[in-house]
């Protein structure tokens, strides 16, 4: 088992933000993981796990030993009467088996292409975009417990996805548990393959204003998947930097959901907040509009900025070469002065959707 040391971790997020693994393993096979829990020095000790960097800020050099999952394969599993059952190993880029997918005939992943990261990580934050979410097309996943060893298989109930959550991103308080319902799996658990669930009967998910306009301008109301897919992939490049051009991790802030009396308190005051009603009644705030409103479009703290054409997404302003750009410490304090401003004239409190570390 190779383990390196003092490897760069720049190219490896896609913030840019320079920083060093003391230690670092790649991960090639599932078994890859039991040989290393077995291992006097590594096994014991602490763990990050990394798939694509895509969803977390390095506030400085890793200490614990990084996990650097690079599990390959993507395959057909089984076919259902209403569904396809596809796998992808945890390493894969999460663009490319989205574009696999629809290559091999089996659409329903479109909406999300696009999304930076790995498929090991799509289920972590319960990636969504333009009305699908990973939960909606999810059939189950394999992981492999970071103490024991022992590999495991999670469905859909057992990973408690939320909205950009999941059982991944919560801690075990050491409260009893049951294998059917784990309490937090975060830093206890690899995913390692990820199954999902693509229905045989194909309909667009349309309904989102950029989707609309992409139908108008095409005189089309029918897309077929492939014509919605590079629709999401032109919108996307329109709005989003590319992380391979600009550093970001998309959105850096969740929508916060509020009740409908708290909207109408914040629209007597800002009757422009962009808003959506959800099923359940409560309300999703758009925290773009919200942190746009507060003037922080294209504002910076050193190196560390707020997108010019979307307020949600901080980047990097670095050239992006070694030993250049945002410091982690730059990044966070214009995240904590952005929460200020949108907590003073909404009362809302922004939480960060990616994982500091
Ligand atoms: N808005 C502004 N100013 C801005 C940004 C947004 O006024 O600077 C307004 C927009 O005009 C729009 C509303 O806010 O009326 C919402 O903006 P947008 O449609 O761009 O979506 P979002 O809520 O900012 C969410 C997801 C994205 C996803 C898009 C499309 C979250 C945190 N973000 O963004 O996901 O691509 O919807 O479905 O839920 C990500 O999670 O990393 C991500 C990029």
């Amino acid at each position: 088992m190779l383990v390196e040391k003092n490897v760069p971790l720049q190219a490896l997020n896609t913030f840019r933000i320079v920083a060093k693994a003391h230690s670092l393993v790649r991960i090639k096979e599932v078994e890859d993981i039991a040989r290393l829990l077995q291992d006097p020095q590594w096994g014991p000790g602490p763990k990050l796990v990394l798939g694509g960097g895509s969803n977390m800020v390095l506030t400085g050099d890793v200490k614990p030993l990084v996990l650097k999952m690079e599990i390959q394969g993507m395959r057909l599993v089984e076919e259902t009467d209403k569904h396809v059952i596809l796998e992808a190993g945890a390493g894969e880029n999460w663009h490319d088996f989205v574009a696999w997918t629809l290559n091999q005939g089996y659409p329903g992943l479109e909406n999300m292409a696009m999304i930076p990261g790995t498929a090991g990580a799509s289920p972590v934050q319960n990636i969504g975009a333009y009305g699908v979410e990973l939960q909606d097309r999810f059939d189950s996943l394999d992981a492999v417990d970071l103490q024991t060893g022992r590999l495991f298989s999670l469905n859909a109930a057992q990973c408690a996805f939320g909205y950009r959550d999941s059982v991944f991103k919560h801690s075990s308080q050491g409260a009893s548990e049951s294998a059917a319902a784990p309490l937090g799996l975060k830093d206890r658990a690899v995913i390692v393959r990820v199954r999902f669930a693509l229905p045989k009967v194909w309909k667009p998910v349309l309904g989102y204003a950029d989707i609309e306009k992409k139908m108008a301008e095409h005189a089309c109301t029918q897309p077929h998947p492939q014509q919605l897919f590079d629709w999401i992939c032109a919108i996307r490049k329109a709005k989003l930097p590319d992380p391979n051009v600009i550093g970001n991790v998309g959105s850096f802030f969740k929508n916060p959901t509020v009740t409908p009396e708290q909207c109408a308190d914040i629209i007597a005051r800002d009757p422009k907040l962009v808003h959506y009603r959800l099923d359940d009644g409560s309300i999703k705030l758009a925290a773009g509009w919200m942190i746009d409103s507060c003037g922080w479009k294209g504002k910076s703290v050193g190196q560390a900025g707020v997108y010019e054409k979307q307020a949600l997404v901080l980047v990097n302003r670095g050239a992006g070469s070694d030993g250049n750009g945002a410091t982690g410490g730059e990044v966070m304090t214009l995240a904590k002065a952005i929460q200020t401003s949108v907590y003073e004239r909404f009362g809302i409190l922004l939480e960060p959707e990616p994982v500091v570390v």
